[in-house]
């Protein structure tokens, strides 16, 4: 087989068989297949889509490329979420240590942020201490103490994934359904999780900007997960504004340690007790303790400070803030119409919060806190946004990006249900 037939193919709109896709797969991830032969097919995977059969095929290859990690050693299910990405969606803190409390293991390798939607890592590590990279029995430790344990994947996992995704992202190929569901499916089930709950965000902030773009990546995830025998479920979640008041790493720790004292924003809450009471219908143990019990008595508090114990960190630290704050006001009085996630996302990602390189620091203090959000009455002057940044240079190009992005009127304001739809 060779890979110029394998392009010419697509790029005229055939079906790649699976002997194809795993020979293509395999040679890339052995170096046999150059970058610019696969970012051809990339580019025409995106052009022209893939069947199901063929996304099947690609996932599972990818799979292949590495190791498969095994859970069958602890006594309790497995559950795992994964959120296409968002600006303040910092679900996981709360979440992990919570569906631990109610009965289930929750192993989930997360990832860091790239532009302006945030990464759980980069939020983790904001805790003083606190360790991504675990090995594989450093990760059984902690899920055996703690019931959870959040880390980095290590290179053995879908390498097959790692390398295509970073030659996508240079490419101008990361926008395509059979690509992204494919990637993200292929870490997921290589994890060894038993059932999965995919949070797939619609809107400005979010990968996929309309429901209908969500419905069929989220369809065609929950598909591919069940097919590998992964109890699987997506919700299709609102992005069209951020979610909490806390947009940046440790702003999000602290607001994720106010949900587990059992205070927090109201989306973020209903958002957490949502998602956990589908991990453990998803894991099979819906009869143990309810999720929004475990926030009032303390049980999901004290997951979590076992938790990030576990990881090295310390749950008392002080977190690490801003030198520098800046608040935007309320341009007149009335209703808050629109609050938009993405040029929130994209004001957070200049103040220090995201990085433009996969080699960046990212700033831990900085980001932006929100005092109003859509629907809420405000009077004129009254502070809207709080920034935060390292240097007040950073405040100029911040207040840019929130230009257009956010309206004071006398409309309803008109925004996404919390929770659209579940696939
Ligand atoms: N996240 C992933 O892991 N892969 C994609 O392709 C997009 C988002």
């Amino acid at each position: 087989m060779d890979a110029i037939e394998i392009i010419r193919a697509k790029r005229d709109g055939g079906e790649l068989t699976t002997a194809q896709i795993d020979w293509v797969i395999d040679a890339y991830t052995r170096g046999e297949v150059a970058d610019e032969q696969m970012s051809a097919l990339a580019m025409a995977i995106l052009l022209n889509g893939m069947d199901r059969r063929e996304i099947a095929s690609w996932t599972q290859a990818m799979i292949r490329s590495g190791e498969r990690m095994d859970w069958s050693a602890l006594d309790r299910p497995t559950a795992d979420k994964h959120s296409t990405g968002g600006v303040g969606d910092k679900i996981t803190l709360p979440l992990a240590p919570l569906v631990a409390a109610c009965g289930a293991y929750v192993p989930q390798l997360s990832g860091r942020g790239l532009g302006h939607t945030g990464g759980t890592l980069d939020k983790l590590e904001s805790i003083p201490g606190w360790r991504a990279s675990l090995s594989n029995d450093e990760m059984l430790d902690v899920l055996r103490t703690a019931g959870a344990v959040v880390c980095a994947a290590g290179s053995g996992l879908a390498p097959a994934d790692k390398k295509l995704y970073a030659l996508r992202d240079v490419t101008g190929t990361v926008e395509s359904i059979p690509l992204i569901a494919s990637s993200i499916m292929s870490k997921k089930i290589a994890e060894g999780t038993g059932s999965l709950v995919l949070d797939v965000k619609v809107g400005s902030g979010a990968f996929m900007k309309t429901p209908e773009t969500a419905r069929e990546l989220a369809e065609t995830m929950v598909a591919l997960g069940t097919d590998a025998g992964v109890r699987t479920v997506a919700l299709m979640t609102a992005m069209d504004r951020p979610l909490g008041r806390a947009v940046g790493n440790a702003l999000e720790v602290a607001e994720s340690v106010e949900v587990l004292a059992g205070g927090g924003p109201a989306d973020v809450v209903e958002l957490t007790v949502r998602l956990a009471r589908e991990m453990l219908e998803a894991a099979g143990v819906s009869a143990a303790k309810d999720p929004a019990k475990a926030l009032e008595d303390g049980s999901a508090m004290d997951a979590w400070r076992r938790m990030v114990s576990a990881q090295g960190g310390d749950p008392d630290a002080l977190l690490p803030r801003a030198a520098e704050t800046m608040t935007v006001e309320a341009p007149s009085s009335g209703m808050l119409t629109r609050l938009d996630a993405y040029a929130v996302g994209l004001a957070a990602w200049r103040l220090g919060a995201g990085r433009a390189r996969k080699e960046d620091p990212v700033s831990f203090g900085a980001g932006v806190v929100l005092h109003a959000k859509p629907g809420d009455l405000v009077r004129e002057g009254q502070p809207l946004l709080t920034l935060h940044a390292d240097e007040t240079a950073r405040f100029g190009r911040a207040l840019e990006a929130l230009e257009g992005g956010y309206a004071v009127g006398t409309a309803r304001a008109e925004q996404l249900p919390l929770v659209i739809d579940r696939i």
